[in-house]
């Protein structure tokens, strides 16, 4: 199997072979912040997921992650794969995660129903400061502040193939 320059994602400068994974990358690309709802799947990530996000790179870089996870204990070992996963875009993770039981979190009929408890989590995942998102990028590039903020450092990192190959 070859893989060709404009299928790889530091390469392909936003333009894929393929139209969907464009697409794609067009509306992960026009988004600062991402909230990652997985599942967990033997004790890992779940494949499908992990494709997806690996599809592209510089898309993802220096944006802000928070978590939601669901499985029998919660999805928690998924969400500590993804952290390192995504320590690769630079990306910032928060720490406070929301981790729903698929036993006491879920109706039969799969609605989701969490209990109580969640509410803290939920309240602490959404009030913890993303302070390297892209838009506080923005903010800090447009003042000329300080060194170049994370999010423009992975975008470097990202387009520049010899970079890529020395920060991997
Ligand atoms: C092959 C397989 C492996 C699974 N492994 C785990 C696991 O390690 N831990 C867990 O909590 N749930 C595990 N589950 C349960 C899934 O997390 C559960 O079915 C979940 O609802 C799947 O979500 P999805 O349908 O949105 O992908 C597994 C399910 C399958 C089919």
């Amino acid at each position: 199997m070859s893989t060709s320059a404009a299928t790889l994602p530091t390469m392909a400068g936003g333009h894929y072979d393929d139209a969907r994974v464009t697409a794609w990358s067009e509306r992960i690309g026009a988004v600062d912040a991402f909230v990652f709802i997985t599942a967990e799947y033997n004790h890992g990530i779940p494949g499908a997921f992990k494709n997806a996000v690996d599809l592209l790179a510089p898309e993802w870089a220096g944006k802000c992650v928070r978590f939601v996870s669901y499985g029998a204990v919660g999805g928690v070992r998924a969400v500590e794969q993804w952290r390192p996963v995504l320590a690769n875009f630079s990306m910032v993770d928060i720490r406070s995660q929301v981790t729903l039981s698929n036993f006491t979190d879920f109706e039969p009929d799969g609605a989701v129903s969490p209990a109580a408890r969640h509410s803290e989590s939920a309240r602490a995942a959404r009030g913890a400061r993303c302070r390297s998102s892209s838009s506080a990028a923005r903010l800090e590039t447009d003042t000329a502040s300080v060194a170049a903020p994370a999010r423009e450092q992975g975008v470097e990192q990202w387009q520049g193939g010899s970079d890529h190959q020395r920060i991997s």
